[in-house]
């Protein structure tokens, strides 16, 4: 399986932007959205053994809120970053009311999160590993074979917290090279490799 986790960290959590102002009403919900989009879909069809979670971080009110993305059941995902952001901020609209998860569209649940509680969560994943420019190198790091567990930023970095808490869970740091990718850039290089790797090498059923 091949995991992500986003951390967004301006995209107003309640969904109130317009489709109109993406990157600046939106918090940069455009870049949000092609990394979705980058994630999940190819050329005539959809990467149903992909999973993300992005996890927008707000000062409350309200409370943080956590989207999840799963390939295998997703719905109605079309290439263009509008209808993805749609897509996205309906889901975010949707789970203000509410104190637990709710299935916004088929393959996209939302609901409050705890930051801290989210990423040791998805750090628990086997081979987790911190996508930054200052790591290992990509191309020799077993921690692609057979799927992978990247967690990575939007265009702003990790906050002091989030870089001291990934810190303090050792998490292995990935580097994807030298120069500063946009965050769907760092999804389309991730997956290439792992694409690669596993034309050598079938991916196990769970990944
Ligand atoms: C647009 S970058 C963040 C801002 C960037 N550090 C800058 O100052 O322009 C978004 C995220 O993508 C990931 N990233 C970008 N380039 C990378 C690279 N070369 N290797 C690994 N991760 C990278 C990191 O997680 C980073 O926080």
């Amino acid at each position: 399986m091949r995991r992500v986790l986003l951390l967004a960290h301006r995209v107003p959590v309640a969904g109130s932007f317009t489709l109109n102002d993406l990157a600046g009403g939106g918090g940069r919900m455009d870049e949000i959205a092609r990394a979705v989009s980058t994630m999940f879909t190819l050329s005539n069809g959809l990467r149903t053994d992909a999973e993300m979670t992005i996890l927008f971080v707000a000062s409350p009110p309200p409370k943080a809120r956590r989207i999840e993305i799963a390939g295998g059941r997703l719905r109605y995902l079309n290439p263009d970053e509008r209808s993805t952001a749609a897509l996205l901020k309906n889901a975010l609209v949707r789970s203000i009311p509410e104190e637990e998860d709710v299935e916004s569209s088929p393959g996209i649940r939302v609901g409050p999160a705890e930051p801290e509680e989210a990423i040791r969560r998805f750090a628990g994943h086997p081979g987790a590993f911190w996508l930054t420019e200052r790591g290992e190198p990509y191309r020799s790091s077993p921690l692609i074979d057979g799927g992978y567990a990247a967690i990575l930023s939007d265009p702003t970095d990790p906050s002091e917290a989030e870089a001291t808490l990934l810190s303090d869970l050792s998490l292995p740091r990935i580097s994807l090279g030298p120069r500063s990718l946009r965050t769907s850039q760092c999804l389309d290089v991730l997956n290439q490799e792992a694409d690669l790797r596993e034309a050598v090498r079938p991916a196990t059923p769970d990944g």
